[in-house]
Parts: C-alpha cells; sequence; structure tokens
C-alpha cells in the first residue's frame, strides 16, 4: 500500500488491489469497502482474488482526496467502469449514472437538471408528498389498529415509488377496492420484484463482473436473470410512456403538462434523433431506481437508531409538538424550522450513507491523487462510510449524537481569545468563527428580519 500523510494530518489510503485486501483484513473502516460488498466464505476469497488480478481500484478513505477527486478531477473521474451488469442494465451504457462522459452525458445532466429535478419541479411535487403520506400514515393507521407489529420496509418503497410516479408519469398508483389497505400498490409490486431481481447481481460485490470465465459459463445464470428483469422493466415503463402518449393524442387532460415524461415529449418534437424513447425509458429508469431505495434506506435507519435512542426520539417528538402541534401532520413546508430534526437526518446520513462507497468513477485520463499518479481507465472507490466514521474528524464517531449538527465548536476547538494589534480598539486577533445554526425558537422572529 501507498499512502501519504496530508497536511491536516488524515492519511489517505491510495490503494492497489493487493493493498486493498491486507488494509481491508486489518482496519475495519476501510474494509468497509470489501466486506459489505462481497459475499462471505468461499466466494468473498475468490472475490477478492478477482478484483487483484483485474482491476487497479484505488480506495478513497480521506476527505481531502475525495475532495479532490470530485473538485479538481471531478471531470477526469466523470466516467463509470464499465462492468458487464451496468451494460445490460444500462441500454450498453448509455444511461445517466452509467454512460461515459462526452455530448450525451451533458444532454442527460442538464436535461436532468434543468427539466426534471430543478427547484421548480421539485417544489412541485411538495402536494403529491404530501398526499401519498397521508394515505401511507392512513394505511399504517388501520393496519396497526388490527395488528401493531409492523414491517415499514415494504411500505417505505410503496412510498417512494409513489411519490415518484405522479411526476414523473402522471399515474397514480393503483390497487384495487378490496386491496385498498394492503402494503403496496399493483405497480409497486411489479418494480419491487424487478429491483429485487437486479441487485443482488449488481456492483463492487460479484465475481461475474470481474472473472470473464464465469460469465461465459454463466453457472448460476446470471445473464438470463438480469435480461429477464431488464425486459420487464423495460416494458413496465414502456407502458407508462405509452399512457401518457396517449393522453397527449387524446389532446391532454388538465394535468397532462406537468409530468417529467410529458417534458420529454416536448424536447423530443424538437428533436426526435436525441430525446428517444430509449432516452426518456433511461431517465425514468433512473429516477425511479436513484430515488427509492435510498430514501427506503435512509428513512429505515432513522427509525431506527430513534428507537434506540429515546432521548434523542423525545426531543424529535418534543420539536415537532411546539413548532407543528398535534392537530396535524408534519408538511413540507414545517421542515425549516424542525432544525433537531434535520440533525437527525445528517446524523443518520453520516452513519449509514446510502451509497456507502458511492457509485463507482473511472479517470479517462492520467492524473494525480494526494500525489500518486493515477493512470487513465483506473476504476475509484470512495469510501464515504469510513470517512464519515473517522475519529479524525469526528467526536465520538461511532455515537448517534444529532447534537453535533448544531450551533458548535469548529473541529471542537475552543474559539481563540487573543488579543491583537495595538489598535485603539481591543480586536481580536483570529476572527471569529462558529458552525452557524439559527436557534429554532427564534426562526419566526428571524425570518420577519
Ligand atoms: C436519501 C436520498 C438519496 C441519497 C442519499 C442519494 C445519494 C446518491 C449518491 C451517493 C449518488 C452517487 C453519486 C456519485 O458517486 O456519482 C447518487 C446519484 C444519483 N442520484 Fe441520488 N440519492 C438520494 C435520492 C435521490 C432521488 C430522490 C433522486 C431522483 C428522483 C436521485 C437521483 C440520482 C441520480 C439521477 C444519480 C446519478 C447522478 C450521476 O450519475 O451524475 N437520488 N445519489
Amino acid at each position: 500500500m501507498s499512502s501519504v500523510h496530508l497536511a491536516d494530518g488524515h492519511q489517505c489510503h491510495l490503494v492497489t488491489p493487493i493493498a486493498v485486501v491486507a488494509v481491508g483484513l486489518v482496519e475495519r473502516r476501510t474494509s468497509y469497502a470489501i466486506t459489505t460488498s462481497v459475499p462471505s466464505g468461499h466466494a468473498r476469497c475468490l472475490m477478492l482474488a478477482a478484483v487483484l488480478i483485474t482491476r487497479l481500484a484505488p480506495t478513497v478513505s480521506s476527505p481531502a482526496c475525495a475532495r479532490e477527486c470530485f473538485t479538481e478531477l471531478d471531470v477526469t473521474f466523470a466516467n463509470r467502469p464499465r462492468l458487464p451488469s451496468w451494460q445490460f442494465l444500462s441500454m450498453d451504457f448509455s444511461m445517466l449514472a452509467t454512460c461515459s462522459f462526452g455530448p450525451h452525458w451533458r444532454t442527460l445532466r442538464r436535461v436532468a437538471a434543468v427539466q426534471l429535478l430543478s427547484t421548480h419541479r421539485v417544489s412541485c411535487m411538495s402536494g403529491v408528498i404530501s398526499g401519498e403520506v397521508h394515505a401511507m400514515v392512513r394505511r399504517l393507521y388501520r393496519s396497526a389498529t388490527a395488528s401493531p407489529r409492523i414491517q415499514l420496509k415494504q411500505r417505505l418503497f410503496e412510498l417512494s415509488l409513489s411519490v415518484l410516479m405522479e411526476p414523473i408519469a402522471n399515474t397514480k398508483a393503483t390497487r384495487s377496492e378490496a386491496d385498498a389497505d394492503t402494503d403496496m400498490s399493483v405497480e409497486a409490486q411489479e418494480f419491487r420484484k424487478v429491483m429485487d431481481d437486479i441487485n443482488p447481481h449488481v456492483g463492487l460485490a460479484n465475481l461475474w463482473e470481474y472473472l470473464p470465465v464465469m460469465r461465459w459459463l454463466d453457472v448460476s445464470g446470471i445473464k438470463n436473470k438480469l435480461r429477464a428483469a431488464v425486459t420487464r422493466r423495460d416494458a413496465f415503463l414502456q407502458r407508462l410512456i405509452d399512457a401518457e402518449r396517449r393522453k397527449l393524442d387524446d389532446g391532454g387532460s388538465e394535468d397532462w403538462g406537468k409530468s417529467m415524461i410529458a417534458v420529454m415529449f416536448t424536447l423530443q418534437k424538437k428533436e426526435p434523433n436525441v430525446y428517444t424513447d430509449t432516452m426518456i425509458r433511461g431517465l425514468c429508469t433512473s429516477l425511479f431506481s436513484a430515488g427509492t431505495d435510498t430514501i427506503l434506506a435512509d428513512i429505515e435507519w432513522t427509525m431506527s437508531l430513534l428507537l434506540n435512542h429515546p432521548a434523542a426520539l423525545k426531543m424529535a417528538h418534543a420539536e415537532i409538538d411546539r413548532c407543528v402541534g398535534t392537530s396535524r401532520l408534519v408538511s413540507a413546508e414545517d421542515l425549516t424550522r424542525l432544525t433537531y430534526l434535520q440533525c437527525i437526518i445528517r446524523e443518520t446520513l453520516r452513519l449509514y450513507p446510502a451509497a456507502p462507497l458511492l457509485l463507482l468513477h473511472q479517470s479517462y485520463a492520467d492524473c494525480k491523487i494526494g500525489g500518486h499518479t493515477i493512470p487513465s481507465g483506473t476504476m475509484l472507490i470512495v469510501n464515504v462510510y469510513a470517512i464519515h466514521r473517522d475519529s479524525n474528524m469526528w467526536e465520538d464517531p461511532m455515537k448517534f449524537r444529532p447534537e453535533r449538527f448544531e450551533w458548535d465548536l469548529v473541529d471542537s476547538v475552543e474559539v481563540d481569545m487573543t488579543e491583537g494589534g495595538e489598535e485603539f480598539v481591543i480586536h481580536k486577533a483570529v476572527p471569529f468563527e462558529a458552525l452557524c445554526k439559527p436557534r429554532a425558537d427564534m426562526y419566526d422572529v428571524l425570518k420577519r428580519l
């Protein structure tokens, strides 16, 4: 392993695969990159061997190096590795999260940022979000009345998918009258099944990705499983697109112009060769896939942490009682005032980042990270999980302490009180700096200023 000590005292592990294995075995925080992403036992050893033989994959686990990768080197690492599973899943690497840097990459990001996920469009989603939250709470309440033991995961998946369904495709999740209180709608069940069939075969975790012989033999039939799941996924999405197109042909409903698919049709009309149905399917897939499991995982972790930390739960309740009261549910508009709740979410994302290794990146030119030369075509693993639990950065990193995100000393260093200069007025030698967070109780006053 080659490592470099940075000016701020943090160590940057820039490691070759051999070192990844070595470090992974001895150092828990770095081992996350390996241990969570590979199966246990023999399969793990084989997996490590496969990565060793086939990949040069530096693991960045220092904030300074990560910053370098996503600032000066952002474009250099804009490519994604061409993993075989991604080829199936992302229409030959043509989708937003998997395509290589170039004109198509730029078009997709521009469309996503300007047309689909602009602040205005996201703010338009708040009505849908609150409607779906109400529906979920109603179902939850009814189920709990019958039997208090609740499995939250399916309900959260349903919630996150439904929240996206209407803005993307202008359609609501459907359930028959008899199934009105079931965990998941027909669409959610179908999409969940597709994701459950895809997820175990994707990413860093599979020998199949690294050993061509495994792909040729395809003993466990992964290729066919992925192909079948992708066919079902694409059929599901094409149905949404066709339904939206029919509405256009029928003159469009009052709501028609608002869906993301409808926005894409407007672009398609002007440049049909660029904004194809395949591109629309790809964008829908990206949003559905990126926006469901992430949100579901984050809420599940948050709820789990709160139940295991009753004091924090009590403070969250007190804040909601104070700011919202008990006569209605919390709404999106309340969030700016619920500062402790925001701290809880930040602390949860710190301890359990939804994508602990981010998405894999790959360099398209030679570059240097932390002084180390990294050749073009190198796969980059950013170990966010390790960074978030680094004791050099966080006091008691393993503890759930939402308060750490409130007004606080910078790096826990007491404010410097040195008197400076020979001037008439005594100034501080070091200008005052702190982590600023308005007090929740003062928010109304501050807003009126
Ligand atoms: C708790 C919620 C979420 C978390 C923690 C999260 C986290 C992430 C992370 C870590 C990445 C990878 C960045 C990289 O390494 O390049 C990513 C990518 C992405 N996310 Fe999210 N995400 C969340 C919700 C959403 C939602 C709701 C959407 C849209 C509906 C979304 C859309 C995307 C897209 C399109 C990408 C690919 C971006 C690219 O390749 O440039 N995410 N997200």
